[in-house]
């Protein structure tokens, strides 16, 4: 019986059905209707022979999805329905009683709140790979010189070791967004019913315990409303696919023939349809693209949740596609940034080339007058100067002749010698000696906290 006269319009069934892509989730969805029978049987709300009848429909149902053979039928609308159709064709009207108790208001919830917390703990292993890549990467790296950026202009030499960490910190600080994030599915929306608790005595703690939620949401319109565990998986992912693209962004400008800093591997570049010569780096470009469309999703579904009234509204169907999109997209991007920074090869001459360039050390000039006695601004004017006179003559700093230097600063051309020291090559580097600075004894006690780091991670 149906308390409808007219068929469903086939648009509204087509707008409404989420089995297209809600399908994934039927090995929670399995695993929680084997949890709640077992717990209707053991509290005798289900008969013994009931409940084994459909835990051995659940088994058949479960075969047929996990080899592929589940035939869907047209009329399923969601994945929950659709195990619930079958399991009664296999076990007969028994399978009818699995619903005993549960609406599918905590049914979908309780299966998505798994699944958020499988792909969390997924994402955190991708990126303990990624992290272990980077440092090994660094260390390799340890003291070939580079220049660092600001304004994309060259700024202060940097040891590559150094600047390839910088990106372990943003992963080791995604990593622990995403446990966060997995600790947020860990509590049981099952026996919230649709939406006020149900009308059997059911053990809730039984369900958390066998689907291992280490305890029950205490409210039961909580339960069935709730989707926050999603957006902080969502925004655990939009900080980490923002920080792949702009290392995908560094790996697009170092690979280029102007930077010539870096090779991507062939196994993550593409040629050219036209140009033979051509050596792309679309992977990262796509790391570079996809961040968008993560924050995207991380936006849209705020805006489904904003001002939803409570409880279970269809508006929530939406929380799974922007999730889905969002896992595959994430770790798609984090395994090819793994794939890249495994395999990229640095031209260590070309880096220290344009690490050369003696204009990155005015800084350290300027630090020189201060250690003179100099405040610092004076200083940074005198050096401005300095700069200018080179830039007008077409000279570096130190093919300055002494007579210009006594024109910019009398102290200065006093202390030739230290200016020639300052603006020797690896003193740059090797003055940075502040904790978390590029000099080299930094960059190695910085490996060591990195280490640290990475098997907290792994243990997590
Ligand atoms: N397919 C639905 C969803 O994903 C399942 C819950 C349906 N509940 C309902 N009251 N219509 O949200």
């Amino acid at each position: 019986m149906s308390r409808f006269h007219e068929p469903q319009h086939p648009d509204f069934h087509r707008l409404n059905a989420s089995i297209g892509f809600d399908r994934r989730l039927w090995p929670q969805d399995v695993a929680q209707s084997r949890a709640h029978a077992r717990m209707l049987g053991d509290r005798g709300i289900l008969s013994g022979p009931d409940t084994d009848a459909l835990l051995a429909g659940l088994d058949a149902v479960e075969a047929e999805l996990s080899e592929d053979r589940f035939a869907f039928a047209p009329d399923d609308e969601d994945i929950h329905m659709a195990i619930e159709r079958r399991l009664t064709e296999i076990a007969g009207p028994v399978g009818g009683r699995l619903h005993t108790a549960r609406s599918r208001n905590d049914q979908v919830v309780t299966d998505l709140a798994m699944y958020t917390r499988e792909r969390a703990a997924e994402t955190q292993t991708a990126i303990v790979v990624l992290m272990a890549v980077l440092l090994e990467r660094a260390e390799e790296h340890l003291d070939w010189p580079m220049p660092g950026y600001t304004h994309l202009q060259r700024a202060q030499p940097v040891y590559l070791g150094h600047h390839l960490l910088a990106y372990f910190w943003m992963l080791a600080r995604d990593r622990s967004r995403f446990a966060f994030a997995e600790r947020e599915c860990g509590r049981l929306p099952l026996g919230a019913g649709a939406l006020a608790g149900v009308n059997f005595d059911t053990d809730r703690s039984q369900v958390a315990h066998a689907l291992d939620f280490s305890e029950v949401l205490p409210n039961s319109i909580d339960a069935v409303s709730g989707r926050d565990f999603i957006l902080d998986y969502l925004g655990a992912a939009a900080t980490c696919s923002t920080h792949l693209s702009r290392l995908g962004a560094e790996l697009v400008l170092w690979s280029s023939t102007e930077f010539g800093f870096c090779e991507l591997p062939d196994a993550w570049s593409s040629g050219s349809s036209i140009m033979p010569q051509k050596k792309n780096p679309d992977a990262a470009e796509l790391l570079r693209a996809k961040a968008p469309r993560v924050v995207g999703h991380l936006a849209a579904f705020h805006g489904v949740l904003h001002a939803l009234p409570l409880t279970y509204n269809k508006d929530l169907q939406e929380d799974k596609e922007h999730l889905f999109d969002v896992v595959d997209t994430l770790e798609l991007t984090l395994a090819a940034a793994t794939g890249m920074i495994a395999g990229v090869s640095f031209d260590r001459a070309r880096m220290s080339d344009a690490a050369a360039d003696e204009m990155i050390a005015a800084t350290d000039v300027a630090d020189l007058l201060v250690r003179l006695g100099m405040p610092f601004r004076e200083a940074h004017g005198v050096v401005a100067g300095l700069v200018r006179t080179a830039v007008d003559s077409g000279k570096t700093l130190s093919e300055l002749t002494q007579q210009e230097l006594q024109v910019n600063s009398g102290l200065l051309a006093a202390h030739r010698s230290e200016f020639e020291q300052v603006l020797a090559r690896s003193s740059w580097l090797e003055s940075k000696v502040s904790e978390g600075g590029t000099s080299l004894e930094r960059v190695r006690e910085q490996v060591e906290l990195a280490r640290t780091a990475l098997h907290e991670g792994a243990r997590a």
